[in-house]
């Protein structure tokens, strides 16, 4: 299977006045061509910092990528120039964002936005322009073309909207998209939809998928890989069925039993006790041991290495040293 993107041992930190917030801590996978990879964890775990270095979008000045390197078509994207930059976003790698109404220009027509990135990234003439945007709009499954192409943002539902995006993302056929919880601004049956989207236009375009999610229960169907992250680390690291067949980790576990399900036994639904870290108080050792049922005294003062199970699961956990 050949490579996509690789990144090893990605480190981003924010300089706070009075100390330094350790966002991601040595993260280290690939993406397969033309497959899916998942990053899940709860709020604060370093998914979004993640995927915004691939882009190398980390908010500066305070943001620093201060470590790693991120492969892609032979070059280290964190040693690309600005130019070279500008011609990746959007071109080769492009983003999904949560929320579509702040990441479309309130002033500007939808069928305008995504014309203006082509106009940027190709080399089409106006006329294959509008054409190609108007081609994107059906792809991605919006019934009137036309009409969304002269609409503003304000004028179409949340679905609609989040569609545009991920035309606008698609304009200029991407290696890589990375879609950073896409549907979570969404109310369920739209977001069911557009899963199913994404899923489709990924198979159809040949693209590697990068789906950032805090819901584990809405990657079994799409995903190959999935990454568990915890306090900005990778805990385990799968294939999607030995992720929910065999999970390893305990934190992965409590994950899996915070799914609803309506055949829940015990009747309601399941929560991981405690909160996660601030960054300002991560715990020595394994940063799960507070919340950790199966926690031992050495988690408490021993930082965990990633143990391989077998050649494609790994887990951050001292349960698995042999
Ligand atoms: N602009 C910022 N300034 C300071 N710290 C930040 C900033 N942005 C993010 N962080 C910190 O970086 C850590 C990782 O944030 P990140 O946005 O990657 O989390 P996430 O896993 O995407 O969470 P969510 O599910 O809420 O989107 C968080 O703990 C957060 O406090
Ligand atoms: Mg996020």
């Amino acid at each position: 299977m050949s490579t996509c993107l690789s990144c090893n041992d990605l480190h981003v930190s924010f300089k706070m006045p009075d100390y330094t917030a350790h966002a991601v801590r040595g993260v280290t996978f690939e993406i397969p061509e033309k497959q899916t990879i998942s990053i899940v964890g709860e709020s604060g775990c370093g998914k979004t910092m993640t995927a915004l270095s691939l882009l190398r979008l980390v908010p500066e000045p305070y943001g620093v990528i201060h470590r790693g390197s991120i492969f892609f078509e032979n070059r280290d994207i964190l040693k690309l120039k600005k130019d070279e930059l500008r011609r990746l976003r959007g071109g080769k790698i492009s983003m999904i964002f949560q929320d579509p109404m702040t990441s479309l220009n309130p002033l500007i027509t939808c069928g305008k936005q995504i014309t203006e990135m082509i106009e940027c990234h190709t080399t089409l003439n106006p006329k294959e322009t509008v054409d190609r945007t108007l081609q994107l709009l059906g792809e991605v499954g919006i019934a009137d073309p036309s009409r969304t192409f002269s609409s503003y943002p304000h004028q179409l539902s949340g679905g609609m909207r989040q569609r545009v995006m991920i035309a606008m993302a698609l304009s200029c056929s991407p290696r890589l998209l990375i879609a950073d919880e896409p549907t979570t601004a969404l109310d369920v049956t739209v977001q069911a939809k557009i899963l199913d989207l994404l899923y489709n236009l990924q198979h159809a375009k040949n693209m590697s998928m990068m789906l950032i999610t805090h819901n584990l229960g809405i990657v079994a169907d799409i995903a190959n890989q999935v990454i568990v992250m915890y306090g900005g680390e990778i805990m385990e690291f799968a294939p999607v069925t030995s992720l929910f067949n065999a999970p390893a980790h305990p934190y992965t576990k409590n994950l899996l039993e915070t799914i609803p399900h309506t055949d829940n036994k015990k009747g309601r639904l399941q929560v991981i006790p405690g909160d996660v870290p601030t960054l300002r108080n991560i715990p020595a050792g394994c940063p799960f041991n507070p919340r950790c049922s199966m926690v031992m005294d050495r988690c408490r003062k021993e930082h965990p290495p990633l143990y391989n199970l077998d050649t494609t699961h790994t887990v951050r956990c001292f349960l698995y040293d042999k």
